[in-house]
């Protein structure tokens, strides 16, 4: 028969507990959850092995138990220092860890802001107005919310005159005592430019303009004209012509050349179209000049001696020349985009693209 091993003096159930602990924590723990695990194995109070030593104590000998209960007791002060110890390991490198994700790349580059850019009728007016302000003019703005006096009768059209259905007026208030509408151009700023200041004069008026057209193309309802408008003494159509060419050559570029065809207009006699050679075959004909080398790209003329009359200026005294153009038409041909309705969409892909012209 061989002897149980009882507890007794010889007993290492504690020394061995305490030196598979060590063994298992020199492992290390890899995350807060091991930690808690190892924690629990050892020191929890229903499970745990060091618990479990002092449980044992009834089946000790009466006379081993003080010393084993010295020992039992060192080892769980033992453990006890040494998983809190661990613990703080632990901890510590929980805060680092999340301080090493918090942490902020200064030299990371940085996030681009998107910046909007000029709309090309914006741009392109830009560059009138700058060209004008070079040759001495100065620019005046006037309502789009316009009155058939200054839209059409002191311009010289006259109540029921066919011009005034060529420019396919959009109304707001006919009952007015002179009926509201939408300016077709901005030919009435030289009237209330005129009426305002008195002769001489030498002015620019760029803005909106709207006619009820239906859409296409070429055509919208709202689109963007400038006006140029000079009175002085002995103002003829040489300045017209002469003004008319510095500006084009300015705006697309020197050997660009122009030409006056007559043709009428109420508010200026003689009235004629301006066209300008083609900036794209140089006058030779292709698709956008529909082969003739010109396009037309402005009204123009020497002032009506009425419209002068209507605004106060002595039409023996002063004589003036104006002239319209389509800021829309220009951002096409400097651009190059074939359609119009391309200006109005507002698709940020197509208006992105735009640089100012240098
Ligand atoms: N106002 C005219 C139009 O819109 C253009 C024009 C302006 C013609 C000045 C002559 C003089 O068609």
């Amino acid at each position: 028969m061989t002897a149980e091993p009882g507890p007794g003096p010889a007993d290492d159930t504690i020394s061995k507990l305490v030196a598979a602990f060590h063994e298992e924590a020199a492992r290390g723990v890899s995350s807060r959850s091991d930690f808690e695990a190892l924690k629990g194995r050892y020191l929890g109070r229903e499970k745990g092995l060091v618990p479990a030593l002092f449980a044992r104590m009834r089946e000790i000998p009466p006379a081993d138990r003080a010393s084993y209960g010295a020992r039992a007791n060192a080892a769980k002060r033992e453990i006890e220092e040494a998983i809190r110890a661990l613990g703080e390991l632990v901890a510590r490198g929980e805060t680092e860890k999340s301080e090493r994700a918090a942490a902020v790349d200064v030299t990371l580059p940085g996030r681009r802001v998107p910046a909007g850019s000029l709309h090309p009728v914006t741009i392109v007016r830009r560059r009138v107005e700058e060209i004008f302000l070079r040759m001495g003019y100065s620019i005046a703005d006037g309502p789009e919310i316009e009155n058939d006096a200054h839209n059409f009768e002191a311009l010289n059209f006259p109540p029921e005159h066919p011009a005034r259905d060529a420019q396919d007026t959009l109304f707001i208030d006919l009952q007015a005592p002179s009926p509201l509408l939408l300016r077709t151009h901005t030919s009435p700023v030289q009237i209330r430019e005129m009426k305002k200041r008195g002769a001489p004069i030498k002015i620019i008026s760029p803005g909106r303009v709207y006619r009820n057209e239906s859409v296409d193309a070429t055509h919208q309802p709202v689109f963007h004209q400038v006006e140029a408008l000079v009175v002085d003494r002995g103002i003829s159509m040489a300045d017209l012509k002469g003004t008319v060419e510095a500006f084009f050559e300015a705006l697309f570029g020197p050997g660009t050349r122009s030409r006056i065809i007559p043709t009428f207009f109420p508010f200026v006699e003689p009235g004629a179209d301006v066209h300008v050679s083609c900036i794209f075959c140089n006058g030779a004909g292709c698709r956008t000049c529909k082969g003739s080398g010109w396009v037309e790209l402005a009204g123009a003329g020497e002032v009506h001696p009425r419209v002068l009359e209507a605004c106060g200026i002595d039409p023996e005294e002063f004589s003036g020349f104006a002239f319209g153009l389509g800021l829309d038409r220009v951002a096409m041909m400097l651009y190059e985009f074939p359609d119009l309705r391309l200006l109005f969409d507002g698709e940020e892909r197509f208006l992105s693209q735009f640089a100012p012209l240098s």
